[in-house]
């Protein structure tokens, strides 16, 4: 008798748990893999999926975590990270922020996607509701769901959410909001004003903990760095956990090294997750970071300066496709494009329900050109583009996709 098959047939349900039904592959990962499999047929695609830097990781942070392979540093290291790279985040928001973490209040994970998941496996209970602006970034929707809570969400009337939709939509069982400025999906940058109004209506939900996500903090086109919430309501300072890492800045995303300061009671418990799970990141990334966060900043300014032009570029070959609203991205590498308009007054996708999975799909067969469908963020009917990736791909590739938008 074979058990294991004999225990299917009986449960083929009860293999994964319930939960996992709404944790699935990113879409995302799938259109860059069809991409990828499209690029070995030798077919020529210009790609605007990319959630990266298409920058090298700066020489002096290699020359770091080679020395440190050198120099014996390749052993299991404190759960919360080494003190070295502890000391160099808390610097960090110090510097650069103005917050002040004492050591308990600060760990590194293996991104800020695993402190992310961390801190909401740590905290949630089941059916703990999770409040998401829409457009959201796809992964904390997965992260909830595995986490046992529900993300919930609330559609802003305008480009960014007002204390007055935050007022209304924090529910009963809302134990969660999460804050992600600069945006992914939509690059848009909270200005100060409208955090210390979002920062009101918070304030009168004490029982309610805020994730503040500053991955894209330094990626930004506007002469003002953006604000952290923190800093400007530190009476908050209980309930806010700031999620950060080196990916984005540095462009280090596959070295895998987030870090996350707060509260120290919610810290506690994220690193005693990680001891019985994953205990500290790769030692090698933690020396690394320590070079990057304490380093100097010349490869972050070039990066920028070239994202800002692309960022330029991307609004104006949007000038020229009347139909199409982009909302103008002041930070990240991203930008939503309303398509809405062009999908209802053509015949093609007009009748579809979610038009922006059956156009990207329809985009990449017959244009070759990869953008992700708006509904992977909750925004159907709308596409993301990245602009990390040269001017010559942004041009032709984004052309195309307009023309191909409003002619269909
Ligand atoms: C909004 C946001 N937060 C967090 C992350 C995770 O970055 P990492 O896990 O590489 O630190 C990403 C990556 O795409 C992101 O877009």
């Amino acid at each position: 008798m074979n058990m294991i098959s004999d225990i299917k047939a009986l449960h083929p349900q009860k293999r994964v748990a319930d939960r996992m039904a709404m944790v699935t592959t990113s879409k995302i990962y799938e259109a860059i893999a069809k991409v990828a499999d499209m690029q070995a047929q030798g077919i020529k695609v210009d790609s605007l999926t990319a959630g990266e830097p298409d920058f090298d990781t700066p020489a002096h942070v290699i020359d770091a975590a080679i020395k440190a392979m050198r120099e014996g540093d390749t052993h299991y290291t404190a759960v919360r990270g080494t003190l070295a790279v502890r000391e160099a985040v808390r610097q960090k928001f110090l510097r650069e922020n103005g917050l002040s973490f004492s050591d308990d209040e600060v760990m590194v994970g293996n991104g800020s996607k695993q402190v992310i998941s961390n801190a909401l496996a740590v905290t949630l209970e089941p059916g703990d509701e999770v409040l998401l602006p829409v457009p959201y970034w796809a992964a904390y929707t997965g992260m909830v769901y595995a986490a046992g809570g529900v993300p919930a969400f609330v559609r802003p009337s305008g480009d960014r959410l007002t204390a007055q939709e935050l007022r209304a939509a924090m529910g009963p069982r809302t134990r969660w909001f999460i804050l992600n400025t600069p945006s992914n999906p939509s690059g848009l940058v909270y200005t100060k004003d409208e955090l210390l109004a979002l920062g009101e209506a918070l304030r009168e939900r004490p029982d309610v903990l805020i994730l503040s996500d500053e991955i894209y903090e330094h990626l930004h086109y506007t002469p003002e760095r953006p604000e952290s919430l923190l800093k400007l309501c530190p009476d908050l300072a209980g309930r806010i956990l700031v999620a950060n890492g080196v990916s984005k800045a540095f462009a280090m995303t596959g070295w895998r090294l987030g870090f996350a300061a707060g509260p120290a009671d919610i810290i506690e418990a994220m690193a005693n997750l990680q001891a019985q799970t994953t205990l500290g990141p790769s030692s090698i990334s933690q020396a690394a970071t320590v070079a990057a966060l304490n380093g100097p900043r010349e490869s972050i300014d070039n990066m920028v300066t070239a994202y800002h032009r692309r960022r330029d570029l991307v609004m104006q070959i949007a000038k020229s496709h009347p139909g199409v609203k982009i909302p103008r991205p002041d930070g990240a590498f991203y930008a939503m494009l309303d398509l809405n308009e062009a999908f209802s007054g053509g015949t093609r996708f007009r009748k579809i329900a979610e038009p922006d999975m059956a156009f990207c799909e329809w985009l990449l067969a017959t244009q070759h050109v990869a953008a992700v469908p708006g509904s992977v963020f909750g925004a159907p009917g709308w596409v993301r583009i990245s602009f990390a990736t040269d001017e010559k791909t942004i041009e032709q590739g984004l052309s195309r996709l307009l023309t191909a938008a409003v002619q269909s």
